[in-house]
């Protein structure tokens, strides 16, 4: 049984790989055995932040061409390396057979206290069955307001989905405490007031030169920098993980990877576009269904469109109000798609 952990974000770049990668460093040093699985479809993924470039990665182990320990990075700096790469990206497709290899194949991996994904950017089936599986989420989110949008929004499909657990926030790159304070209590104010997800604080990470730096020279500013502002929040931020341990994160790894497979052979586009194939043959009842169910769906977006109207309002506030109360004319935002629909109608 290992902690499982997911780490995502709703916007890009705002510092996923570099905390999955330092983070797993951080609890290697405490002591803890860590397995860090690279699910990071982007360009700034662990090869990068490492300097490792495996010949293999899952897409092999899927394929049945090599067995998960031979594409285990081991021991680097204390840690394991799964490269997932294009692996990752086949998970959406795979045939029973396929899944069967690839549940079976992590019953070969040494038992690890933590298991930590890094995701790539945006909400794909992929990283969304990421979330859904563990039983641990850390969300990553910075001061700026487009990371918070994006991390409501990925809340938002997470509860959609009936994920009911606390999500633990990380607000990374910060300039200064106050702003951290400030970004999370906006986030938090907001998610209280509209949607059933929970989260809690995890920590602040200071932005800090070095961490590019470390970038530069393709090792981990943890160990590159030990002392450095960032690699000391890296460090509270394991601490405060170990100490918080609820057993709720600790499941077997083929159970976790059995749930994550499951929802995508539900949630995958590819699989929904086969059923669309089979809708050719559709009968002109079917037809009218499936057009009431697009109004549903459309009334449902203009009700959305409004809560982000909303959501929009409380996150930018200066946007919309002056001192004084409404502005005599208030701020129009441009994503206004009730006007649209009734341009539309006329
Ligand atoms: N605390 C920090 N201080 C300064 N720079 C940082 C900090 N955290 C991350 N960065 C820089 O921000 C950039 C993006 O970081 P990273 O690649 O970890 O983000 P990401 O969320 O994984 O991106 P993607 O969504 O593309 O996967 C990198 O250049 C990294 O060095
Ligand atoms: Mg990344």
């Amino acid at each position: 049984m290992a902690r499982i952990i997911t780490i995502t974000s709703g916007k890009g770049g705002v510092g996923k790989t570099s905390i999955s990668l330092n983070l797993s460093l951080a609890l290697a040093a405490e002591g803890f055995k860590v397995c860090l699985f690279d699910a990071d479809l982007g360009l700034a993924n662990v090869n990068i932040l490492t300097g490792l470039y495996p010949q293999k990665d899952l897409e092999s182990v899927i394929s049945g061409r090599a067995a998960l320990t031979d594409i285990l990075i081991r021991d680097y700096q204390g840690i394991d390396i799964i490269p997932g790469s294009s692996g990752v990206e086949r998970l959406a497709d795979l045939t029973r057979p396929e899944t069967g290899t690839l549940i079976r194949s992590f019953l070969d991996l040494d038992a690890y206290d933590f298991f930590i994904f890094d995701t790539s950017a945006g909400i794909s089936s992929q990283v969304l069955a990421f979330c859904m599986a563990s039983h641990e989420i850390i969300l990553i989110v910075t001061t700026e307001p487009t990371s918070l949008t994006d991390a409501y929004s990925m809340l938002k499909v997470l509860s959609k989905h009936g994920y009911d657990s606390p999500v633990k926030v990380i607000v990374n790159q910060v300039a200064a405490g106050k702003a951290a304070q400030k970004a999370y209590a906006r986030l938090k104010q907001t998610v209280t007031r509209f949607l059933p997800a929970r989260i809690e604080p995890l920590g602040i990470v200071a932005s800090d030169k070095n961490v590019r730096a470390s970038v530069i020279a393709q090792t981990p500013f943890f160990l590159l920098f030990p002392e450095t502002v960032a690699s000391r929040c890296m460090a509270a931020i394991a601490e405060k993980l170990i100490r918080h341990h609820g057993k709720a994160g600790d499941i077997p790894l083929e159970l976790f990877w059995d749930n994550c497979l499951s929802f995508l052979e539900t949630h995958s586009p590819r699989k929904n576009e086969k059923t669309r194939d089979a809708r050719t043959r559709e009968t002109a009842s079917d037809i009218g269904e499936r057009l009431s169910r697009m109004e549903e769906k459309l009334s449902f977006l203009v009700k959305e469109m409004a809560d982000i109207r909303e959501l929009l309002e409380t996150l930018v506030p200066t946007v919309a109000r002056t001192k004084e109360g409404p502005c005599p004319e208030p701020h129009k935002i441009i994503l206004d798609f009730e006007s649209w629909l009734a341009a539309k109608k006329g």
